[in-house]
């Protein structure tokens, strides 16, 4: 087995923690009961929610070692103080909608990249602490970056070393921001490494994303807006495999090194469709091709068997865990009814207004 060995990081620095991956990375990490302390940071943008994180701050255990400080990754005032006193920092923090990549690209840029150099830059102060004494180490960087960075697959699994082509501004941004990281490595020996995971799902997920966003719609016998011909494809990964992956990484990934985190469960969307309306009991017709999303990227697939030489296997199969993920948006309507209120018609408008007027039926 290849990797630096187990090491152990009891502070650790979680951007973005109130997200999706980062949320659940904070509860399965506080969860082990070992004595780790976690500061999330997190701006708490739309996608952010305070209450992913509210069973950690019920049990008095794990609130006892948690801290939230709510402020933007891109602020070295905020960011310096938070990094000075932590072991390592793991990097959630992100835009990560690709259609909000094409309707406002520069949010991303702000924080998928700007924010990833805020962050780095505050390492390096540390590396230059420990070199004087003033710490122990530097703190360890990992950066949560994605299988968008390898552009469309259109045959074969993507491997680490291939060339990076994303092709939208959501992937270039994050394939800036993994390429800064690795030349901080480079350049300032830096210790980091990357993660790039494939399509998540999973309780928690904001409903604007097609897993969440079709069982929420399909729940009300709304239309279910499919891009193109729907014969795209991805890799599903359970979003508890996702965070368990990168937590492995964290602990034994080699220095400077990047790991694809693949799900193993390559579908196509009507796949993934026809698994959702068939658990939920609603009809194929609620399904509506849309004009597709521009630039789409056809099929996303990784090979990952450099995490899996590291000791790492996925636990979650993607009929357990789209059951699991279907119940849980079963039982908890009031989490993602508050995310489709306020700003969500504005957003549901502009994105699908003038598609489902134009839809027409999907066929099977
Ligand atoms: P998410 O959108 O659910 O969460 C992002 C979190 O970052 C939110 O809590 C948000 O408030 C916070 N945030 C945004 N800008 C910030 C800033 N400037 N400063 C501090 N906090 C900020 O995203 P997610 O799905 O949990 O993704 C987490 C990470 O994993 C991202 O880096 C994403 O690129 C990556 N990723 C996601 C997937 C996926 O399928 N969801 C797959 C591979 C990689
Ligand atoms: P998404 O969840 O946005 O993830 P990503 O773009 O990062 O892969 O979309 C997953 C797939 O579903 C992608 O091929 C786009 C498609 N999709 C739709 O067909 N309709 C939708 O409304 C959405 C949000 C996505």
């Amino acid at each position: 087995m290849s990797g630096t060995g187990s090491r152990r990081f009891p502070r650790l620095l979680v951007t973005g923690g109130a997200g999706f991956i980062g949320s659940c990375f904070v509860r399965d990490t506080l969860a082990r009961r070992d004595g780790t302390t976690i500061v999330v940071l997190d701006k708490l943008t739309y996608a952010g929610n305070r209450a992913n994180l509210a069973a950690v701050e019920a049990d008095p255990e794990q609130a006892a070692r948690f801290r939230f400080v709510t402020g933007d990754i891109s602020d070295p005032a905020v960011v310096a103080p938070l990094v000075a006193d932590v072991d390592a920092v793991a990097n959630f923090a992100a835009e990560s909608h690709v259609d909000r990549s094409i309707l406002d690209p520069e949010a991303f840029l702000r924080t998928d990249v700007l924010g990833v150099h805020v962050l780095l830059e505050a390492c390096r102060a540390e590396q230059e602490r420990a070199a004087r004494g003033e710490r122990a180490a530097a703190p360890r960087f990992l950066q949560v970056s994605t299988d968008e960075v390898y552009g469309s697959v259109e045959s074969g699994e993507s491997h680490e070393e291939d060339r990076l082509e994303p092709r939208s501004p959501y992937s270039a941004a994050k394939a800036a921001g993994e390429l800064l990281a690795h030349s901080y490595f480079v350049t300032f020996g830096l210790d980091t490494v990357v993660t790039r995971g494939s399509n998540t799902y999973g309780p928690y997920h904001h409903p604007e994303k097609l897993i969440p966003l079709f069982i929420t719609n399909a729940i009300d016998d709304q239309q279910l807006p499919l891009y193109g011909d729907g014969m795209q494809q991805r890799d599903w990964l359970y979003v508890a495999d996702h965070a368990g992956a990168i937590g492995h990484v964290l602990e034994h990934g080699d220095s400077g090194e990047a790991y694809n985190v693949s799900g193993g469960n390559e579908r196509t969307n009507r796949q993934v469709v026809a698994e959702l309306l068939n658990m939920l009991d609603k009809p194929w017709s609620l399904v509506r091709l849309v004009a597709d999303r521009p630039g789409h990227d056809r099929r996303y697939a990784m090979d990952g068997s450099r995490l899996a030489s590291l000791g790492w296997t996925n636990k979650v199969s993607f009929d357990d865990g789209l059951a699991t993920t279907v119940g849980w948006y079963r039982e908890n309507e009031a989490w993602w009814r508050a995310l489709k209120a306020g700003d969500w018609d504005a957003y549901y408008r502009r994105q699908y207004g003038d598609r489902l007027a134009g839809s027409h039926e999907a066929g099977r």
